[in-house]
């Protein structure tokens, strides 16, 4: 496993639409491997391979809980309902967080690592990094729809108090 450099803001690759992964080799899996450990050590709670300069529908996401860190390949929203209004950060935009409006909760659907089609229905901080890791893999970025006058730059000092 190796961390990968993440692209940040400005890097025009983020704007750019990812594609379809057609087949899961090793090469995907050592991909996937690497988003891991690549998200875990920016201590992240998703990562689309997009920022780490890899145009294809994959994204990992790991809420620090019992499920584990899980990878979605091929992902897609079939079901969003209500709103919640939540703080998010985005490893491409260190030090930048603000206020956005994501589904409350979101039905999606993807292929797991294994191949297996996985329907899920997931809430709160779960459906709020599905939105914003599915985004990435459209080409956008969380900073192009926060709630205006909510952007704040904490330096990482100020963010350890
Ligand atoms: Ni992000």
């Amino acid at each position: 496993m190796a961390i990968r450099t993440i692209r940040e803001n400005g890097d025009e690759i983020l704007k750019k639409k990812s594609r379809e992964v057609e087949k899961i080799d090793d090469r995907l899996q050592i991909l996937i491997d690497d988003m891991i450990e690549t998200m875990h050590k920016y201590e992240g709670v998703g990562l689309a391979a997009v920022q780490v300069g890899i145009l294809k529908r994959v994204l990992v996401i790991d809420l620090y809980d019992d499920k584990g860190p899980i990878a979605m390949i091929n992902p897609v929203i079939l079901k969003e309902k209500g709103e919640q209004e939540v703080d998010e950060g985005c490893l491409s935009f260190p030090n930048q967080f603000a206020k956005v409006i994501r589904p409350a909760e979101v039905t999606v659907e993807y292929t797991d690592r294994e191949g297996k089609k996985v329907k899920v229905k997931a809430k709160e901080l779960f459906a709020q990094a599905i939105s914003h890791e599915v985004d990435h893999l459209n080409g956008e970025v969380f900073i192009d729809k926060i709630i205006p006058g909510t952007l704040e730059y904490v330096t990482p000092e100020e963010k350890k108090n």
